[in-house]
């Protein structure tokens, strides 16, 4: 059997005009700028119009990846979505991207794996090249954070922004090689991060939207701890997996959840500087989701990767899930 090879040979990202700083937020609730910044890192997120939804920033980004990879539309034969604010819970976003596109060979799927779906989508799209299933994989992680979050709870609602990112993954031509993909999930720890109600347990009534319900819930200081810890032991794995070693890596591309969580997956990493370790978190906030393939199309746009340059992506979010890919650039 040939053997393939998924690589990455686009990427692209949207981001809403509309931007949210720390005074605005001031102005919401009871924080300050000086809080948020020392605790998180972040200084601005964006935010989606209210006639901008997940599939219209999706597609923004999915045409930004398929111009950069010199495809056309026609040629995507899947669509693949990591979201957790679809448009609707079902049909899924999946479909509404692949219309907005006219990707009319393409088939269309949802994937949930909250703010790991980029990393989730990634390690599917390189087991479809590589069984030869499929030729021309769109993979779009996009997120409008806004819809499900309480702007009057000020422990979550500083931390999140909206936007989008995809990436053409394909059997050939220029891009970044997926090396190795680990991923995990706990279960257990499914309440740590949550929506409540608007699925089949809690259906949305007057009660449930009453009692905020249908917003983010989060236990902030739990999910840091797994973050840290979680992220860490998946980049040991991917590392390992590709027999490399940490000395090999060029970038890391965290998830951009706050700068406490980046800074401590950045010293596990003794041998790289930190301006290796990239950042969208000042400016984005988390953006689920999308955020660490934002992350990724920056650094893309703004680097020139010379041939051999690895890097290792790596994210978490509820679920809880977690997972880490590395890439090596290839001509
Ligand atoms: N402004 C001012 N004070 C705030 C605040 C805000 N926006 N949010 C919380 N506080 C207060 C708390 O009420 C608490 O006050 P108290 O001591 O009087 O009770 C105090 O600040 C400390 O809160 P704590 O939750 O211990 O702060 P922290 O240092 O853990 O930071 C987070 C809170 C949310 C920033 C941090 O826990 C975090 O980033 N967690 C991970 C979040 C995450 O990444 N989630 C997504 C994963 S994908």
């Amino acid at each position: 059997m040939m053997n393939r090879v998924a690589r990455i040979r686009g990427t692209g990202a949207y981001l809403p005009e509309k931007v949210l700083t720390n005074q605005d937020l001031e102005q919401m609730v009871d924080t300050s700028d000086e809080w948020i910044f020392t605790r998180t890192g972040m200084k601005e997120r964006r935010l989606a119009g209210p006639d901008e939804f997940t599939s219209g920033m999706g597609a923004k980004a999915a045409l930004a990846a398929i111009e950069d990879s010199g495809l056309t539309v026609d040629e995507i034969d899947f669509i693949l979505v990591a979201t957790l604010t679809p448009d609707y819970i079902f049909p899924s976003t999946a479909c509404l991207i692949q219309q907005l596109l006219g990707a009319k060979k393409a088939a269309s799927l949802d994937i949930q794996a909250a703010c790991t779906g980029y990393l989730y989508a990634l390690s599917l799209a390189k087991s479809f090249i590589e069984s030869g299933a499929y030729r021309h994989i769109l993979v779009v992680a996009a997120e409008k954070l806004s819809s499900i979050t309480n702007y009057k709870d000020r422990s979550t609602c500083v931390l999140f922004g909206d936007g989008a990112s995809a990436c053409v993954v394909s059997s050939e031509g220029e891009g970044l090689a997926i090396q190795s993909v680990r991923l995990g999930s706990d279960g257990e720890q499914a309440e740590l991060l949550i929506q409540p109600a608007g699925g089949c347990r809690l259906p949305a009534s007057a009660e449930t939207v009453a009692g905020d319900q249908h917003y983010i819930k989060m236990a902030g200081n739990e999910v840091f701890k797994h973050a840290v810890r979680r992220m860490e032991s998946a980049c040991k794995e991917c590392i390992d997996a590709a027999q490399i070693d940490e000395l090999d890596i060029s970038w890391v591309v965290p998830h951009q959840a706050n700068i406490r969580i980046i800074d401590a997956i950045a010293k596990r990493f003794k041998h790289l500087s930190p301006e290796r370790v990239y950042k969208t978190v000042q400016k984005y906030g988390n953006t689920s989701a999308s955020s660490v393939g934002i992350a990724l199309h920056e650094l893309r746009k703004e680097q020139s990767l010379q041939e051999g340059e690895r890097i290792l992506l790596t994210a978490f979010g509820a679920g809880l899930t977690w997972g880490a890919a590395l890439l090596q650039a290839q001509r």
